[in-house]
Protein backbone atom coordinates (compact mmCIF):
# COMPACT_ATOMS: atom_id res chain seq x y z
CA UNK A 1 0.00 0.00 0.00
CA UNK A 2 1.23 3.70 -1.10
CA UNK A 3 0.15 6.32 1.17
CA UNK A 4 1.27 9.61 -0.05
CA UNK A 5 2.95 11.67 3.26
CA UNK A 6 3.92 15.08 3.93
CA UNK A 7 6.26 15.02 6.88
CA UNK A 8 4.95 17.63 9.83
CA UNK A 9 7.49 17.13 12.13
CA UNK A 10 11.32 16.09 11.11
CA UNK A 11 12.85 13.10 13.26
CA UNK A 12 15.49 15.09 14.16
CA UNK A 13 12.54 17.86 15.71
CA UNK A 14 11.45 14.95 17.51
CA UNK A 15 14.38 13.86 19.25
CA UNK A 16 15.41 17.73 19.92
CA UNK A 17 12.42 17.85 21.49
CA UNK A 18 12.73 14.76 23.62
CA UNK A 19 15.83 15.95 25.24
CA UNK A 20 14.33 19.40 26.11
CA UNK A 21 11.62 17.50 27.86
CA UNK A 22 13.74 14.62 29.43
CA UNK A 23 15.95 17.47 30.60
CA UNK A 24 12.69 19.47 32.68
CA UNK A 25 11.62 15.91 34.05
CA UNK A 26 15.70 15.38 35.44
CA UNK A 27 15.20 18.75 37.26
CA UNK A 28 11.47 18.63 38.29
CA UNK A 29 12.12 14.93 39.49
CA UNK A 30 15.71 15.00 41.06
CA UNK A 31 15.94 12.36 43.44
CA UNK A 32 12.52 10.81 42.63
CA UNK A 33 11.45 7.48 41.38
CA UNK A 34 9.15 8.17 38.48
CA UNK A 35 6.29 5.29 37.19
CA UNK A 36 5.92 5.79 33.47
CA UNK A 37 3.02 4.78 32.48
CA UNK A 38 2.62 4.72 28.20
CA UNK A 39 -0.66 4.39 26.85
CA UNK A 40 -0.91 1.75 24.52
CA UNK A 41 -0.05 1.68 21.45
CA UNK A 42 0.68 5.10 20.46
CA UNK A 43 2.50 6.35 23.31
CA UNK A 44 5.31 3.59 23.44
CA UNK A 45 7.82 4.90 20.77
CA UNK A 46 7.58 8.28 22.37
CA UNK A 47 7.86 6.86 26.10
CA UNK A 48 11.25 4.55 24.60
CA UNK A 49 12.82 7.21 23.56
CA UNK A 50 11.91 9.72 26.56
CA UNK A 51 13.46 7.12 29.22
CA UNK A 52 16.65 6.75 27.12
CA UNK A 53 16.95 10.82 28.30
CA UNK A 54 15.63 10.29 31.83
CA UNK A 55 18.59 9.83 34.18
CA UNK A 56 16.50 9.59 37.46
CA UNK A 57 14.90 6.25 38.69
CA UNK A 58 12.38 5.05 36.25
CA UNK A 59 9.75 2.22 36.21
CA UNK A 60 7.81 1.31 33.11
CA UNK A 61 4.08 0.34 33.58
CA UNK A 62 1.28 0.68 30.41
CA UNK A 63 -2.34 0.86 30.34
CA UNK A 64 -4.23 0.69 27.06
CA UNK A 65 -7.76 2.72 26.94
CA UNK A 66 -9.74 3.79 23.94
CA UNK A 67 -12.51 6.71 23.33
CA UNK A 68 -15.83 6.20 21.36
CA UNK A 69 -17.32 8.41 19.34
CA UNK A 70 -17.07 11.98 18.38
CA UNK A 71 -20.52 12.76 20.04
CA UNK A 72 -19.12 14.60 23.16
CA UNK A 73 -20.90 14.66 26.38
CA UNK A 74 -18.78 17.48 27.76
CA UNK A 75 -19.73 16.51 31.14
CA UNK A 76 -19.42 12.69 31.28
CA UNK A 77 -16.06 10.69 30.36
CA UNK A 78 -17.68 6.95 30.38
CA UNK A 79 -17.43 6.63 26.65
CA UNK A 80 -13.92 5.74 27.50
CA UNK A 81 -13.21 2.08 27.95
CA UNK A 82 -10.19 0.09 29.84
CA UNK A 83 -8.97 -2.60 27.79
CA UNK A 84 -6.00 -3.05 29.34
CA UNK A 85 -4.83 -1.85 33.37
CA UNK A 86 -1.88 -1.18 35.06
CA UNK A 87 0.38 -4.14 36.41
CA UNK A 88 1.61 -2.41 39.46
CA UNK A 89 0.22 -0.76 42.44
CA UNK A 90 0.88 2.99 42.44
CA UNK A 91 -0.18 4.00 45.38
CA UNK A 92 2.39 6.76 46.48
CA UNK A 93 3.83 6.95 43.32
CA UNK A 94 4.89 9.81 40.99
CA UNK A 95 2.92 8.75 38.02
CA UNK A 96 4.07 10.64 34.66
CA UNK A 97 1.52 9.79 32.29
CA UNK A 98 2.98 9.36 28.71
CA UNK A 99 0.79 9.80 25.77
CA UNK A 100 1.06 10.53 21.72
CA UNK A 101 -1.54 13.13 21.07
CA UNK A 102 -4.27 14.72 23.12
CA UNK A 103 -7.14 15.18 20.83
CA UNK A 104 -10.62 15.78 22.45
CA UNK A 105 -8.86 15.06 25.85
CA UNK A 106 -11.44 12.16 27.22
CA UNK A 107 -9.25 9.70 27.25
CA UNK A 108 -7.14 11.80 29.36
CA UNK A 109 -9.35 12.86 31.42
CA UNK A 110 -10.68 9.79 32.35
CA UNK A 111 -7.16 8.29 32.90
CA UNK A 112 -6.28 11.30 34.86
CA UNK A 113 -9.46 10.13 37.54
CA UNK A 114 -9.00 6.91 37.38
CA UNK A 115 -5.41 7.02 38.61
CA UNK A 116 -6.26 9.02 41.52
CA UNK A 117 -8.29 6.71 43.22
CA UNK A 118 -5.34 4.80 43.67
CA UNK A 119 -3.46 7.29 45.97
CA UNK A 120 -0.63 7.93 44.09
CA UNK A 121 1.91 10.72 45.11
CA UNK A 122 1.35 12.57 42.03
CA UNK A 123 -0.01 12.35 38.68
CA UNK A 124 1.81 14.55 35.73
CA UNK A 125 0.92 14.07 31.96
CA UNK A 126 3.48 14.23 29.23
CA UNK A 127 2.59 14.57 25.69
CA UNK A 128 4.21 14.34 22.64
CA UNK A 129 1.61 16.22 20.89
CA UNK A 130 -1.46 18.44 21.21
CA UNK A 131 -4.43 19.45 18.80
CA UNK A 132 -6.17 22.21 21.31
CA UNK A 133 -8.61 23.15 18.19
CA UNK A 134 -10.26 19.24 18.98
CA UNK A 135 -10.28 20.14 23.07
CA UNK A 136 -13.91 19.08 24.49
CA UNK A 137 -13.13 18.60 28.16
CA UNK A 138 -12.20 21.26 30.01
CA UNK A 139 -8.90 22.28 32.52
CA UNK A 140 -6.31 19.48 31.05
CA UNK A 141 -2.81 20.50 31.69
CA UNK A 142 -0.52 19.41 30.08
CA UNK A 143 2.27 19.42 31.99
CA UNK A 144 5.19 18.59 29.38
CA UNK A 145 3.97 18.84 25.78
CA UNK A 146 5.74 18.53 22.53
CA UNK A 147 4.23 20.39 19.96
CA UNK A 148 0.81 21.99 19.54
CA UNK A 149 -0.19 20.89 16.06
CA UNK A 150 -3.46 22.26 13.42
CA UNK A 151 -6.54 20.10 13.32
CA UNK A 152 -4.63 17.30 11.17
CA UNK A 153 -4.54 13.50 11.20
CA UNK A 154 -1.31 12.63 11.60
CA UNK A 155 0.85 9.58 11.61
CA UNK A 156 4.21 7.91 12.39
CA UNK A 157 6.36 7.83 15.77
CA UNK A 158 3.62 5.41 17.22
CA UNK A 159 0.53 7.30 15.72
CA UNK A 160 -1.38 4.86 13.54
CA UNK A 161 -3.41 4.90 10.11
CA UNK A 162 -5.36 1.81 10.38
CA UNK A 163 -3.05 0.53 12.82
CA UNK A 164 -0.38 0.63 10.23
CA UNK A 165 2.64 3.89 9.78
CA UNK A 166 3.26 3.52 13.48
CA UNK A 167 6.74 2.74 12.84
CA UNK A 168 7.71 5.85 11.00
CA UNK A 169 10.29 7.75 12.96
CA UNK A 170 8.72 11.04 12.30
CA UNK A 171 5.01 12.68 12.02
CA UNK A 172 3.91 12.38 8.94
CA UNK A 173 0.05 13.77 7.60
CA UNK A 174 -1.88 11.33 5.04
CA UNK A 175 -2.75 13.48 2.01
P1 LIG B 1 -8.80 11.83 22.88
O1 LIG B 1 -7.88 12.92 23.33
O2 LIG B 1 -9.52 11.15 23.98
O3 LIG B 1 -9.74 12.32 21.80
O4 LIG B 1 -8.01 10.66 22.20
C1 LIG B 1 -6.72 10.73 21.86
C2 LIG B 1 -6.34 9.45 21.14
O5 LIG B 1 -6.90 9.43 19.81
C3 LIG B 1 -4.84 9.44 20.96
O6 LIG B 1 -4.21 8.79 22.01
C4 LIG B 1 -4.68 8.72 19.65
O7 LIG B 1 -4.61 7.33 19.90
C5 LIG B 1 -5.94 9.03 18.87
N1 LIG B 1 -5.70 10.13 17.91
C6 LIG B 1 -6.13 11.41 18.03
N2 LIG B 1 -5.73 12.15 16.99
C7 LIG B 1 -5.02 11.33 16.18
C8 LIG B 1 -4.32 11.53 14.92
O8 LIG B 1 -4.25 12.62 14.33
N3 LIG B 1 -3.69 10.42 14.43
C9 LIG B 1 -3.72 9.21 15.04
N4 LIG B 1 -4.35 8.99 16.20
C10 LIG B 1 -5.00 10.04 16.76
MG1 LIG C 1 -3.26 7.15 22.22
Amino acid sequence: MNYNLEVLITEEEIQKKVLELADQINKDYAGETITLVGILTGGVMFMVDLAKRINVEVVFDFIDISSYGEKADREKNSDVKLNRDLLFDIEGKNILIVEDIVDTGKSLKYLQQYLKLRKPKTVKLCSLLNKPSKRLVENLKIDYLGFDIENKFVVGYGLDYDQKLRNLPYIGVVK
